[in-house]
């Protein structure tokens, strides 16, 4: 079997669908749904997700960040607030955020405005983080240009001595972000390339759903 007929079968066997008549009315319980179906399935990290920002220049910029929470208003990641992300987001909150869950031919596009999550949330959190982690936060002024690895390992090794054996407190400069979303999409891989898209907009204080061409 050469390597697209393969992938057709294998498209085949999957055969999930995805219809504005059966998806839930709430966009965040329909992610919840798929989340919950993502983390059930052999996915390396269903929380990754790639976090899209514009920059002062109007210049688009993507990276990784790890889904830590999923709550009634947002969705919250955490890093460093004077990171090249930050700073994209202090001068143009917009956002957007993808899931790609290719095992199961899924991807999500969120897109919203990022706000900071309090300090008192975000110390919660660096509390859960292992220690190294902790103090890797201190260690790294993140997206700051530095000469070498040795800098860094040494940053690192000077605050692990200078925190001894005592609690880490959360930096100022860390912390975490909760992204409000104004619209969803849904994407599921059918046959064919007839893909599903569902869509949620968030107009006039409702869900509005509605389906999008493949
Ligand atoms: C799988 C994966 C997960 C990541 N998770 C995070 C994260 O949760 N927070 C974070 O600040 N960076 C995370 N990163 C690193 C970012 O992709 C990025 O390198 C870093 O945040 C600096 O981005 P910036 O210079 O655009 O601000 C992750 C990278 C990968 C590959």
């Amino acid at each position: 079997m050469n390597r697209n007929n393969k992938k057709e079968t294998e498209e085949r066997r999957i055969i999930k669908e995805l219809s504005e008549d059966d998806v839930l009315s709430n966009p965040f319980e329909q992610f919840n749904v798929w989340f919950d179906e993502a983390n059930q399935t052999e996915i390396v990290e269903p929380t990754a997700a790639i976090l899209s920002t514009v920059g002062e220049n109007n210049h688009p910029s993507a990276r990784t960040i790890l889904l830590k929470e999923v709550n009634e208003k947002g969705f919250v990641f955490y890093t460093n607030y004077e990171s090249k992300k930050a700073k994209d987001i202090a001068s143009n909150p917009n956002i957007s955020l993808l899931f790609l869950w290719k095992e199961q031919q899924r991807q999500v596009r969120i897109v919203g405005q990022s706000e900071k999550i309090s300090r008192e949330e975000s110390e919660k959190y660096f509390r859960t983080r292992p220690r190294e982690s902790q103090i890797g936060a201190w260690a790294s002024h993140q997206s700051s240009v530095i000469p070498d690895r040795k800098s860094l390992d040494n940053k690192f090794e000077e605050y692990r001595k200078k925190f001894g054996d005592k609690e880490i407190p959360l930096p100022d400069f860390w912390g975490g972000y909760v992204i409000i979303p104004n619209y969803f999409e849904f994407w599921q891989g059918r046959p064919g390339r007839l893909h599903d898209r569902i869509c949620y907009k968030f107009e006039d204080q409702e869900w509005r759903i509605f389906r999008l061409a493949p």
